[in-house]
């Protein structure tokens, strides 16, 4: 099975999680979009969905699909997302699709997150995928500083050759070379440095189920 036809697989698992007649929040990237591609099959089961990028946005909105600003939505009772890396404990690193702040966001509305990832995804260690810090542009020296105080080595994110520019006018600081051992204790510290936006460690809310792609079949982790 190619690493598509895996995603492809936990995408259409995720729709079972679906709940009839609400919102569902949606997330950013090649897992997502087969997701997205699955949820146009039932949209006249939700009332739309709310988008974690302008990307997402867009695609839902190819599809037909209704997409609502989060301001809009008092009840969001799933959040369908991929991940770079998972724990077996349900910790994650996102964010290589530049969408963390906003994944963060509308996932932290969520009754619950559904994490959808191909099997090479899971490890025990997070950290060998580089880690994702957006940060105010102004502040991007001195956040580098501080991240490279902490472990790793801080690179600014480029695309095409210029910084890349997220959907919220921010820069992206990949740290590169970190043993995460501890996955809370370092989303605190990094939440505490003046000029994050936000990091990508999705741990102190990590996810709540993993439905995880496998040659052999989609397994379910229950967190
Ligand atoms: C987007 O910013 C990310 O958090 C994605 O969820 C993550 O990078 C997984 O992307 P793929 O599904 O493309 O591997």
């Amino acid at each position: 099975m190619t690493q598509d036809q895996l995603k492809q697989a936990v995408a259409r698992e995720a729709i079972k999680y679906v709940v009839d007649g609400e919102y569902v929040g949606v997330g950013t990237g090649s897992t997502a979009n087969f997701f997205i591609d699955e949820l146009a099959k039932i949209k006249d089961r939700i009332k739309g969905a709310v988008a974690s990028s302008e990307a997402t946005a867009a695609r839902l909105r190819s599809h037909g699909i209704d997409v609502v600003e989060l301001n809009q939505v008092a009840i969001l009772p799933v959040y369908i997302d991929g991940a770079d890396e998972i724990t077996p404990q349900g910790a994650m690193i996102k964010g290589g699709g530049a969408a963390l702040t906003r994944e963060k966001i509308v996932a932290s509305v969520a009754d619950k997150f559904i994490c959808i990832a191909d099997g090479s995804k899971l490890v025990n260690v997070l950290g060998k995928f580089p880690l994702p810090v957006e940060v105010i542009p102004m502040a991007q020296a001195v956040v580098a500083r501080k991240l490279a105080k902490l472990g790793g080595e801080p690179n600014l994110r480029f695309k095409d050759g210029k910084p890349l520019i997220t959907d919220n006018g921010c820069v992206i600081i990949d740290l590169v070379n970190l043993k995460i051992a501890d996955p809370v204790e370092l989303e605190r510290q990094i939440n505490q440095i003046t000029g994050v936006v936000t990091v990508g460690l999705f741990a102190a809310r990590g996810a709540d189920v993993c439905l995880l792609g496998n040659p052999d079949g989609v397994k379910t982790l229950t967190f």
